[in-house]
C-alpha cells in the first residue's frame, strides 16, 4: 500500500519509506482487524462485541447487542414522550410571543438606534477571523475530496506533494474546531454585554489577550499539523506537531493553549454573569451560557489523557469523550442557548418561554445523546 503504485497505493508514492515505521504501521492494521474479528477466549464474539460486525471472519451481531439496540431504541422514544409531555404542559409559558409581553421587537428604528459598546466593537474581530478560517476549511476540504479523486495534479505540479492528505485532512478538521470557537466566545461576549449595565474592569484587555492566545493558538497548530505530518520536528512531533488524533490533531502545546483560551473564555463569561447572578433563578439564559462554557472547559481535559505510550484503547476512549461530550452534549445546550439569547433580545420570545426551552433541550440533549454512550 505504501511501496506500490496501483490505486490502492498510498498517495503521494513513498509517503512512508521508513521499514520499521512500516512494519508498526501494518502491526496497528493487523491488530485493529483482530480486535474486531477475533473471538474472546471462551465466548462466541469479539473483543469489540463483533462490532463491525465481518460475516467473513464468522462474526454477526450478538444476542446482547441486539437487545440492548432494541431497549435503546425503546428508552429513546419513551424519554421524546416525556420531553413532549413536558413541552406540551409548559406549551402556555413557551409559546411564541405572550399577550402582555413587554420584549420589544427589533425593529430597523431600534437597530439603527443601536449602537455598539466598547467591547461588542472588540468582538468583531473574532467573526472575521471566523470568516477568514471558514474559507480556509473549505479550501482543506476541496483539496481533500481531490485527493481521494486523485485530481491532485495542476500546471504540471502535484500538490499532494507540498499538501498530502494527512495534512489538508486534519487541516480540515481543526479549523472547523478554530472558527466555531472564534464565533463562539464572539457571540456570547456580545450577547451578555447586553445584559451590562456597566462593563466590568479590564474586561476588553481581557478579551484582546484572548484573541491574541486564539491567533497563536490556530498558527501554531496549522503550522505544527503541516511540520510534524511531514516529520519535521523530529522528537517534538508530539508536542508540536500532529499527535495523531482525529479532532485533536493539534500538538499537545497547542492543545494546552485551547485550554488556556477556554479558561480565559469561562473567566471573562463569569466575570459577565457575575454582574447579573441576583436576578432570576439559577436558569436565566446568562447562567446557562456560563454552566456551558464550565462544561466545555471541564470535558476538554479527558483530551490530555492521550500520550504516545499511553494504551491505544484508554487513550481513544478519552479523546472519544472530548469529542462526544461536546458536540452531543454541551456544545448544543451552548448552540441552544446562545441563539435563545438573540431571540429574546431580538424580541420575538419572552425571557421564560426562550429559558424553559432551553431547560427541555438540554433534558433531551443530555439525556439522548451521552446516554448512548454510557449504554
Ligand atoms: C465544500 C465544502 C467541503 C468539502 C469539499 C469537504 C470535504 C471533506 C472530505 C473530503 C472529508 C474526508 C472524508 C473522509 O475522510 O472520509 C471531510 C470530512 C469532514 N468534514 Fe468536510 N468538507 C466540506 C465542508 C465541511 C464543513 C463546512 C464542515 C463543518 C463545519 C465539515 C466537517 C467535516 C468533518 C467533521 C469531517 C470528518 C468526518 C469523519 O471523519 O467522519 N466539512 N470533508
Amino acid at each position: 500500500m505504501f511501496r506500490g503504485e496501483g490505486t490502492e497505493a498510498f498517495h503521494p508514492a513513498g509517503y512512508i519509506s521508513d521499514a520499521a515505521e512500516l512494519r508498526d504501521l501494518a502491526a496497528f492494521f493487523f491488530w485493529g482487524g483482530w480486535v474486531c474479528g477475533a473471538t474472546r477466549p471462551g465466548q462466541d464474539y469479539s473483543y469489540t462485541h463483533n462490532w463491525p460486525y465481518d460475516e467473513l471472519a464468522g462474526n454477526r451481531p450478538s444476542a446482547p447487542i441486539m437487545m440492548w439496540s432494541v431497549a435503546a431504541a425503546l428508552g429513546l422514544i419513551a424519554v421524546l414522550g416525556v420531553v413532549l409531555f413536558l413541552y406540551g404542559r409548559y406549551s402556555s409559558l413557551a409559546s411564541w410571543r405572550q399577550a402582555g409581553d413587554e420584549t420589544r421587537l427589533a425593529t430597523l428604528t431600534r437597530i439603527e438606534a443601536f449602537g455598539p459598546t466598547p467591547l461588542q466593537r472588540a468582538t468583531y474581530k473574532f467573526f472575521a477571523a471566523a470568516a477568514l478560517l471558514f474559507v480556509l476549511q473549505i479550501v482543506a476540504g476541496v483539496l481533500t475530496i481531490h485527493d481521494f479523486l486523485r485530481f491532485t495534479r495542476f500546471m504540471g505540479i502535484d500538490l499532494a506533494e507540498a499538501l498530502p492528505i494527512t495534512i489538508v485532512r486534519a487541516w480540515h478538521l481543526q479549523l472547523a474546531l478554530m472558527w466555531i470557537s472564534a464565533c463562539w466566545v464572539g457571540a456570547s461576549v456580545f450577547v451578555l454585554s447586553a445584559a451590562q449595565r456597566e462593563t466590568p474592569q479590564g474586561l476588553l484587555g481581557e478579551l484582546n489577550l484572548l484573541f491574541g492566545l486564539f491567533v497563536v493558538w490556530v498558527a501554531g497548530s496549522l503550522v505544527g499539523i503541516a511540520l510534524g505530518s511531514k516529520g519535521l520536528l523530529g522528537e517534538y512531533w508530539n508536542l508540536l506537531g500532529n499527535q495523531g488524533w482525529e479532532f485533536v490533531e493539534m500538538g499537545k502545546l497547542w492543545q494546552g493553549i485551547l485550554f488556556l483560551v477556554f479558561a480565559l473564555w469561562l473567566r471573562i463569561v463569569a466575570r459577565m454573569v457575575r454582574t447579573v447572578w441576583g436576578e432570576g433563578d439559577a436558569w436565566t439564559l446568562p447562567k446557562w451560557l456560563l454552566y456551558a462554557v464550565a462544561c466545555v472547559l471541564l470535558l476538554f481535559i479527558s483530551g490530555f489523557v492521550a500520550r504516545p505510550e499511553t494504551n491505544f484503547v484508554i487513550a481513544d476512549f478519552w479523546r472519544w469523550a472530548v469529542i462526544h461530550m461536546w458536540v452531543e452534549a454541551f456544545f448544543e445546550v451552548f448552540t441552544t442557548a446562545l441563539l435563545a439569547y438573540f431571540m429574546v433580545l431580538m424580541g420575538f420570545v419572552s425571557h421564560t418561554a426562550a429559558s424553559r426551552i432551553v431547560y427541555l433541550a438540554t433534558l433531551l440533549f443530555l439525556g439522548s445523546g451521552p446516554a448512548r454512550h454510557l449504554a
